[in-house]
């Protein structure tokens, strides 16, 4: 039975910086993918705030906001059969030095803070993830 999947995706400000975007979508569109939406903007910190609001408690919670709300980034919602879990494979590992060969983090992430993407991490926060970028 196919189970059709809408995940969201981000490029990070690192990857949108080193003109990486073209290259990060053609990966995305060679393993499947459709790009089913698109939005290129900036994101105020109280915004990334509410994004990331399961990683409140964490250390890096804020670093993270200011990180994300630092420069232009591309939301996408990407589609495909399984698409959540496919794209977290695609990604790699959290932390580009942990990520494994052939993955989007391992080719171009720089940091755990700087791993140039961002997946949903289900199909629950899928929905909420897409709906706080594509409300309209
Ligand atoms: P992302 O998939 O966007 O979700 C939360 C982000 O927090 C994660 O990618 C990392 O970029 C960032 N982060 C920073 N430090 C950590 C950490 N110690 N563990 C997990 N994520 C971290």
């Amino acid at each position: 039975m196919s189970n059709i999947e809408q995940t969201l995706s981000i490029i990070k400000p690192d990857a949108i910086e080193r003109n990486l975007e073209n290259q990060i979508k053609e990966i995305f569109k060679n393993k499947g993918f459709k790009i089913i939406k698109e939005k290129k903007i900036q994101i105020e910190k109280s915004e990334a705030e509410k994004f990331y609001k399961v990683h409140e408690t964490k250390p890096f919670y804020n670093d993270l906001c200011e990180y994300l709300s630092s420069g232009p980034i591309l939301a996408m919602v990407l589609e495909k059969e399984n698409a959540v879990l496919k794209n977290r494979e695609l990604m790699g590992a959290t932390n580009p030095e942990d990520a494994s060969e052939g993955t989007i983090r391992k080719k171009y992430g720089i940091s755990i803070d700087k791993n140039s993407v961002h997946g949903s991490d289900s199909v629950e926060n899928a929905k909420i993830e897409i709906e706080f970028f594509f409300k309209d």
